[in-house]
């Protein structure tokens, strides 16, 4: 009995103090932040960003480490309840803003594909700017989970416009919180842009780890052969998921392969290597 309270309130300790440190490091970037839109945004959802604070941990731990992500790690207690839902021990806030955490997650196709677009900035612009449009170049990261890929690709382009969307509205809060902690301003969307053709005339689309299931997959070739068809330069990253059908295979080409770091391969059983492809050159 001694010992089990000894235990709960170790735990208890830990998860206070480990609360505190991202909150304090929170605070410092939020006073000295200068992206002003975003801070409106977040504002208006206190709620959500105070679970992500008391939940998640401030990262470097993936293949893109220039990026500092509030993300989902082992070392967060949160990580260790499969069963959210289930459980009554976590308030209905941290239930709703937990219950489908994808953007908690910084998948392996998004991993790639960020590392990519860091590595190969020079060439993904000049392909882009061939298209010579008289305007400055639009970007989408289609299904953007943490943000990442926005995020990176803001830092490493000049007067582009980046757009981060997700149909997740707590996705879109926790990209803007990733936003601010690496001082980069991009413009956040969570309208469902697959329910209808491509209106916008993007210059490049990136897309991380989308081919999760197969349902969407076909829904989202569709749309990107639209966008593919009207000039947009589309980017791919995934590490072999069902999506990523043989036929789909042959209509893209391969353009660089990394390997994942241990603690991704540990999370995502099976897979080792991510792949990025550009969609439409096979
Ligand atoms: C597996 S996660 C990948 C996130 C991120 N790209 C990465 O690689 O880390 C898939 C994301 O796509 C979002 N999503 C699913 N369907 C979508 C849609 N129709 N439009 C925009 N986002 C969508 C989900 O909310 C989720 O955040």
């Amino acid at each position: 009995m001694i010992v089990r309270r000894i235990v709960c309130l170790r735990k208890l300790l830990f998860t206070r103090k480990f609360t505190q440190n991202t909150t304090e490091i929170w605070d410092s970037f939020l006073r000295n932040g200068q992206i002003t839109s975003l801070k409106k945004f977040i504002g208006d959802h206190r709620d959500v960003v105070n679970a992500i604070l008391r939940n998640t941990e401030i990262t470097r731990n993936h293949l893109t480490p220039e990026l500092k992500l509030f993300l989902l790690t082992n070392k967060c207690p949160l990580y260790h309840e499969p069963f959210i839902d289930e459980n009554e021990k976590f308030d209905s806030l941290t239930r709703n803003v937990f219950q489908d955490p994808f953007w908690s997650i910084y998948w392996p196709g998004g991993q790639g594909l960020t590392r990519f677009i860091l590595d190969e900035r020079e060439t993904i612009l000049q392909c882009a700017m061939q298209n010579k449009r008289k305007r400055a170049l639009r970007i989408l990261d289609l299904g953007a989970g943490c943000g990442a890929t926005a995020i990176a690709t803001r830092l490493v382009t000049g007067s582009c416009k980046i757009i981060a969307n997700d149909i997740s509205k707590v996705a879109c809060v926790a990209i803007a919180m990733n936003a601010i902690l690496n001082n980069v301003d991009i413009e956040i969307s969570w309208k469902n842009l697959l329910e209808k053709s491509p209106e916008d005339p993007y210059d490049v689309i990136f897309i991380g780890d989308l081919l999760y299931d197969e349902e969407i997959a076909s829904t989202l070739i569709a749309w990107l052969e639209n966008a593919h068809l009207r000039g947009t330069r589309i980017y791919l990253g995934d590490p072999g998921r069902h999506g990523l059908t043989k036929d789909l295979r042959k209509r893209m080409k391969l353009l660089r392969q990394y390997d994942l770091p241990e603690e991704v391969r540990k999370e995502n059983h099976g897979y080792d290597t991510v792949t990025v492809w550009e969609f439409g050159r096979s």
